[in-house]
């Protein structure tokens, strides 16, 4: 049985909650293994509208057991908020494990982040201002505290008594800011994991035993590779690995096991925060693309803030299924196209007079980039009834094979709105 990926090509914001929302009821295990709330899955099912943060999506699926492994850092109290409101809904959290090796955020963590993002003026790298990037940092510096330190109120008051030490030593001199109690902060966190605690746990035989027994088990991607702490616009990036390495990383499934990547791509491209964008366009252009007034428009789940958008980058997303290894891509929101008489791919770059396929690695230098685009035309016909890949219009057939031709992978999902049967399966994914 597969082990299947489905991870983020762009910027996050992809798309990616849906597609796992789809292919969740094939899996019986569904693993997501990197990134925080700074994470915003939108899911429209049956049940309702969900705005997930850290629960894999997975949950909707009584018979699928979800995993929260340790790549991903966790903010508990946004967990135990996501965990009540779906009971209030009557979706069952007892199938969710949280592996006690995942880090947690704490609050100096999001004060820092706020902190340091305020101090550095026009630099800021637009961050989600939820403490991820300490978080991480803090797990890189061998002083995090993990999920399964929150059950033992020895190592937790340990562990906390020397973190917090040196923590007010830079928030209050550094920063000015107040320092933060120990008795307070051990108190709340203590609370925490006695909220968690049925569901933290060594993951390790969950995800082994489920390896042996073949059962399908689906890796649910955060953010996308262009933020990937190595591949993407470094420093414009998360603090994580979204791509296929962090899969293996954040879940402790080897490489070997992997069968198979999916890349979930826009039919054109986002971004939130700073960063270069080659392929960005403003005015009437992006006010199409972002179809404000509708609930799908392009505003960032977790921070509201209106994304930034442009036409589809093929030379970034090439790279993307290149170092993920994807073979397999859902394309979405394919709809939100409908109206345009012509659509742009960008095939290529110009840098001076030399032509290059590929993204430069220096920020400074992808700036300078000249998109190369060719124009396709569009359909001017709505596609969102449409669940069969031949009943398409022939332009918007020739758009997406364009852009499979261009990623040099095979189509598996094209999406056409934003509930789950919109959706054209063009090959077996799962
Ligand atoms: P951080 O992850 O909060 O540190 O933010 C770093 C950068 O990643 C910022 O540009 C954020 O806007 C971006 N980012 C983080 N998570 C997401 C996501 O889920 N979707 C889109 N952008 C994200």
């Amino acid at each position: 049985m597969p082990v299947v990926a489905v991870i983020g090509a762009q910027w996050g914001d992809e798309g990616k909650g849906r597609i796992v929302d789809l292919l969740a009821s094939r899996a019986r295990l569904v693993i997501r293994y990197s990134g925080g709330n700074n994470a915003g899955h939108t899911v429209i099912n049956d049940l309702g509208a969900f705005k997930l943060h850290l629960m894999p999506s997975g949950i909707f699926d009584a018979n699928t057991v979800n995993v929260i492994g340790h790549g991903v850092v966790i903010n508990p109290e946004v967990l135990i908020g996501e965990i009540d409101h779906l009971q209030s809904k009557g979706i069952s959290t007892a199938k969710l494990f949280i592996s006690d090796r995942a880090h947690i955020i704490m609050p100096y963590h999001i004060l820092q982040d706020q902190l340091q993002e305020q101090s550095r003026g026009d630099s800021k790298i637009g961050t989600t201002g939820r403490g991820i990037g300490p978080a991480y940092a803090d797990k890189m510096d061998r002083i995090g505290i993990r999920a399964g330190d929150l059950m033992h109120e020895e190592t937790l008051l340990g562990r906390l008594r020397i973190v917090l030490e040196e923590k007010n030593r830079l928030l209050t001199k550094l920063y000015g800011a107040q320092a933060f109690s120990l008795h307070d902060v051990y108190l709340k966190y203590l609370d925490f994991g006695r909220r968690l605690a049925d569901h933290i746990t060594e993951i390790h035989p969950i995800v082994h035993r489920a390896l042996e027994k073949d059962i399908p088990i689906l890796m649910e991607g955060a953010q996308g590779t262009l933020l990937d702490v190595d591949h993407g616009t470094y420093p414009y990036v998360t603090s994580s690995s979204p791509g296929a390495a962090g899969v293996c990383q954040g879940s402790g499934i080897a490489p070997s096991h992997l069968n198979s990547v999916i890349g979930v791509y826009k039919a054109f491209v986002s971004r939130v925060g700073g960063g270069p964008f080659p392929t960005e366009v403003d005015g009437a252009e992006a006010d199409a693309l972002r179809q404000i007034g509708t609930p799908w428009a392009e505003v960032g789940t977790t921070t509201g803030r209106l994304r930034r958008v442009g036409w589809f980058d093929a030379v970034l997303a090439r790279y993307a299924a290149q170092i993920n290894g994807i073979d397999t891509v859902a394309i979405t929101k394919l709809d939100v196209l409908d109206n345009l008489p012509s659509i742009k791919i960008c095939v290529g770059y110009k840098l001076h007079d030399a032509a290059l396929d590929y993204p430069p690695s220096t920020i400074a230098v992808l700036e300078q980039v000249e998109p190369i685009y060719e124009e396709l035309p569009g359909w001017q016909t709505p596609t969102s009834d449409i669940r069969d890949f031949q009943a398409l219009p022939e332009e918007a057939q020739a758009y997406v094979a364009r852009l499979c031709q261009l990623i040099g992978a095979r189509l598996g999902i094209v999406s056409v709105g934003p509930s789950r049967d919109q959706t054209v399966f063009v090959s077996d994914v799962f």
